[in-house]
């Protein structure tokens, strides 16, 4: 990534709240990334007996949900299974959505989130300690792949004031057909709509997570489609608006992401439904790291 590549994502982030860069990962690290996905389903999720779905709900304060956090743990789409029976409908490897929320500590994930390719970005919109909170595998697979309705991704992970940003990798080309990103360019100046935080439950004491804030309407006619090749990437602002569809394809469209903050410019609050725990929170340079290398 030369520096014009460098400073055009920096002025599309800060205009349109994301932007675009193709190319980014080479086709070999690409293969690295899904077969170590492909290896994590085949050998942990589908030897387990649990079969959580997911959906980024109040319904997810389960323990299996909650402690998540610092783990690589499987989460199933809710369309893999039928209704009645509730048994899988679909060959269990292509039933996921997703490995969550921990999966940058994953050797395989940790080298391409850890690279120098991805400090280069976060220094290109100057953030002076990205932190890396959490990392996961979508895999929006065929038929079953389901819609991620409008949202800001500070609504899951706040800090204050806001400095979240996510990178979002595409490990397969991301199309109008399988669910590509779909943004309204200049979100990002909106406040945060409503958030999803901890709270205790009065008659159990248990942790349970409730909305804050108020749904936000939005025109469907605003958003704009970002379809993109295999290997790109997408920074996203934690405020700008962005969706995907259902895949109605019968191709899948896995990506890999993760979240940070920069702990220079923000505070991370302890009420955010992800908290750190064991080696989730991952620090990529230090302030004076910049000083010193550039
Ligand atoms: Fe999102």
């Amino acid at each position: 990534m030369d520096a014009k590549i460098l400073a055009k994502l920096s002025a599309d982030f800060e205009r349109d709240g994301y932007a675009v860069v193709e190319n980014f990962l080479s086709p070999e690290e690409i293969q690295e990334l899904r077969d170590e996905a492909t290896r994590l389903v085949e050998e942990e999720a589908l030897v387990e007996k649990r079969k959580e779905t997911f959906a980024y709900s109040c319904s997810t304060d389960n323990d299996y949900h909650l402690g998540s956090n610092d783990k690589v743990r499987f989460f199933y789409e809710a369309g893999s299974f039928n209704q009645e029976t509730k048994e899988l409908q679909v060959e269990g490897k292509h039933s996921l959505a997703k490995i969550a929320h921990a999966i940058q500590k994953n050797p395989v994930y940790n080298k391409l989130t850890t690279s120098e390719k991805v400090k280069k970005v976060f220094k290109a919109i100057n953030f002076g300690e990205p932190v890396v909170v959490q990392g996961m595998v979508n895999f929006k697979n065929p038929k079953v792949g389901a819609e991620y309705n409008p949202h800001q991704d500070a609504s899951y992970l706040y800090t204050e004031p806001i400095s979240v940003a996510g990178i979002w990798l595409a490990l397969d080309d991301a199309t109008l057909e399988n669910g590509c990103l779909q943004f309204i360019p200049g979100s990002h100046k909106l406040p945060v709509s409503k958030r999803l935080i901890r709270s205790t439950d009065e008659k159990t004491g248990k942790t349970k997570l409730i909305w804050t804030g108020e749904e936000r309407e939005y025109n469907p006619k605003d958003f704009v489609a970002e379809p993109v090749k295999k290997g790109a990437l997408v920074l996203l602002h934690g405020l700008v608006v962005h969706r995907s569809d259902r895949n109605e394809s019968d191709k899948p469209r896995w990506i890999y992401t993760f979240h940070v903050y920069d702990k220079t410019q923000g505070k991370y609050l302890d009420d955010n439904w992800l908290l750190p725990g064991d080696g989730n929170f991952i620090s990529l340079y230090k302030p004076q790291d910049i000083a010193v290398n550039g």
